[in-house]
């Protein structure tokens, strides 16, 4: 399977985001979430009704950091986790991409997403 390269750890914001399109309409796009040296990345598509989450380009998180927050219905989600907290699809969670890293890059699958 084909892997497409997204960035390298460091060019996430720490304890921020960042946005990462999808190449064509079948997808929905990623996002990343770094907490210093850990790097969580899920499909950019709420549970509920699975339109994107960000509040303006990759923006996806609370004001104070603590969550990741759908801009469509207010759902909120662990960061950790991707697991609905609060919000209309509590119980549900965010698909989790897993990824390699590849010489100090960040890998995905092409069909995780994007
Ligand atoms: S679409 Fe995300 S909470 Fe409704």
């Amino acid at each position: 399977m084909t892997k497409r390269t997204l960035c390298a750890p460091a060019d996430i914001p720490n304890h921020g985001t960042r946005a990462f399109p999808a190449f064509t309409r079948a997808h929905a796009g990623l996002f990343a979430i770094r907490q210093n040296t850990r790097v969580m990345i899920y499909v950019n598509a709420c549970p509920h009704l699975g339109v994107p989450l960000d509040w303006a380009p990759g923006s996806f998180l609370a004001s104070d950091g603590s969550r990741i927050v759908c801009a469509t219905h207010g759902a909120e989600f662990e960061i950790e986790t991707g697991l609905c907290q609060r919000g209309p699809c509590k119980g549900d969670a965010l698909e989790s991409v897993p990824y390699t890293l590849e010489a100090g890059m960040i890998a995905v699958s092409s069909a995780a997403g994007l």
